[in-house]
């Protein structure tokens, strides 16, 4: 089968172009639709050759019920065996939108279309160019997202083409969806309004409506392995699996791109190729292979809106080991990570902040590594020898990166020091030697430049004996250069890498 491509501006949807493909509809054939969700497959709801053919292309179980699409309310009346208030309530408030409603079916609707249960599943999109295929063709259209099954839902009309060219009659291109993630299912059949699948319209929005609300303990991530079966036929599949395999990384930001790069690195060791779901917050800081910016997270529907784009994207990478931040936010958080966490087979690593299993009182020596080694360097070296106990055996120096010749503490730090009750007489800047790196030595730079610089140049140096002082301690920023600034400036300096050592050192009490 030739499937016809047929482009349509949806802001102004063509209705001669729409033509086609609502004949295609009549005559029981299939049609893929952009709505605002993502991509839907659809054919006629009433007639039940068209329902098989959906399952059939999609490679879909067909005990999976399909969601009937109307685009007037008159339709439900039709195929509801009852309307209830709340029903009328939701569509007053929320259709045409991402809302799909769970009711008990009448015999308009057949058995196939709703996988032989007695309820059905109707929703009215407000995508522009699935109401008018919908208004034209004044066809039901039953619908599920166009992809084949297990794959994750189409929000492009070229990752239909992927999945269903050659298998379809005709694929409407009108861009990319809005939302990118499917439409919230309510169940009204149940007493307390049920949510099946969560989307766009959250709890909150639906109980301004309706009261209260339910949430389905079977798509609850904290039931995910204890055999509470979700109601929708649908949820129960491991949906919007990628190829390779996904791991959620959830905990503090710093503390979880950490992990990410630590396990990235044992991948690369194994030859894997590693791919990172991030945002445009976090996208410089990975060293995997591909780094895909899922969104912002100020703006939490972009990452809606770009995941399923992101999670084929590694398939075509042929990306075999992939790390993704969890995206717990606000509004969409729970639907983003309903899919998320589905795709990843419910693997997830909490990074906890390991910064106890390095205890700095287990060295013997403490090397502080920065610049020239006259200013924060020794600054540092002065805090921790300060909040050491007296008879410790820890030895602390401090050394610069690039000394050509021996010089004096700089004075600002020198005069912030002895208001502490720090002096260092007859201080001379020193350069760091290799043979100082010995195995109970833990070198602690500035920041992630003087680090790269001490792995790169000192053979005794490695990823565990040379870190940040910013990271070790758990913070975002990486230490102030107070150099050509004010005194004040090295007095702020100064309480800053103090306050990081304490943290440092308290972390590694039991
Ligand atoms: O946003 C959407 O809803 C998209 C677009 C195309 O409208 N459609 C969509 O359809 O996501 P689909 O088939 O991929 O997902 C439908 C989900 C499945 O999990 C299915 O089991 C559930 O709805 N469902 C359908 N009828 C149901 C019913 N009567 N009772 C319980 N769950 C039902
Ligand atoms: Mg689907």
């Amino acid at each position: 089968m030739v499937t016809k491509i047929i482009k349509i501006d949806p802001d102004n949807p063509d209705k001669e172009a729409l033509k086609e493909a609502c004949e295609i509809l009549k005559s029981g054939g299939l049609v893929a639709f952009p709505t605002e969700t993502v991509y839907g497959l659809g054919g006629d709801a009433k007639n039940r050759y068209a329902s098989e053919k959906i399952y059939a292309a999609k490679g879909r179980p067909s005990d999976n019920p399909l969601i009937v699409h109307i685009h007037d309310f008159s339709e439900l009346e039709e195929i509801a065996a009852n309307v209830p208030d709340s029903a009328r309530k939701l569509a007053d408030r929320f259709w045409p939108g991402p809302l799909t409603m769970i009711l008990p079916k009448n015999n308009v609707i057949p058995l196939e279309t709703t996988g032989g249960l007695d309820t059905v599943a109707v929703r009215m999109p407000s995508h522009p160019v699935a109401r008018a295929l919908l208004t034209l063709s004044n066809v039901m259209v039953a619908a599920p997202s166009a992809n084949t099954s297990g794959r994750p839902s189409p929000t492009l009309a070229e990752h239909v083409e992927e999945d269903l060219s050659g298998k379809i009659d005709c694929i409407i291109d009108g861009g990319p969806v809005n939302i990118g993630l499917e439409s919230t299912i309510v169940d009204l059949s149940s007493p307390v309004p049920t949510i099946l699948r969560p989307g766009y319209i959250n709890k909150a929005m639906l109980e301004e409506v309706l009261g209260e609300v339910n949430i389905d303990p079977g798509i609850l991530d904290s039931n995910a392995n204890k055999n509470i079966r979700p109601k929708a036929p649908g949820m129960r599949y491991r949906h919007y699996a990628p190829k390779g395999d996904l791991t959620v990384v959830e905990g503090e930001e710093s503390v979880v791109i950490k992990k990410i790069n630590d396990l990235v690195e044992k991948d690369k060791k194994d030859g894997k190729k590693t791919g990172v779901i991030a945002t445009v917050e976090t996208k410089d800081m990975y060293h995997c292979d591909n780094v895909l910016v899922a969104g912002d997270r100020n703006d939490e529907y972009t990452i809606a809106h770009n995941l399923y784009d992101v999670l084929r994207k590694f398939d075509e990478l042929g990306t075999e080991k992939m790390y993704s931040e969890s995206f717990e936010t606000p509004k969409i958080g729970m639907a983003i990570m309903n899919r998320l966490l589905k795709a990843a087979g419910h693997r997830v690593i909490h990074a906890e902040d390991n910064k106890s299993v390095l205890r700095l009182q287990d060295f013997r020596r403490v090397i502080f590594a920065a610049g020239n080694g006259i200013c924060r360097a020794p600054m540092a070296a002065g805090i921790l020898i300060k909040l050491l106990p007296e008879n410790s055996p820890v030895e602390v120096l401090s050394r610069g990166l690039v000394v050509q010749f021996p010089e004096p503490l700089n004075q600002k730090s020198e005069a912030v020091m002895a208001s502490n009750g720090i002096s260092f007489e007859g201080f001379e800047s020193r350069e760091l030697l290799n043979e100082e790196i010995t195995d109970k030595t833990i070198v602690i730079t500035m920041d992630e430049k003087q680090r790269k610089f001490i792995l790169d140049k000192y053979p005794s140096a490695n990823e565990n004996n040379t870190r940040v002082l910013a990271q070790m301690a758990g913070e975002e920023l990486e230490t102030m250069d107070p150099y050509g600034g004010s005194l004040a400036k090295y007095g702020l300096c100064f309480e800053a890498m103090k306050t990081s050592l304490q943290k440092v050192l308290s972390s590694g009490e039991e």
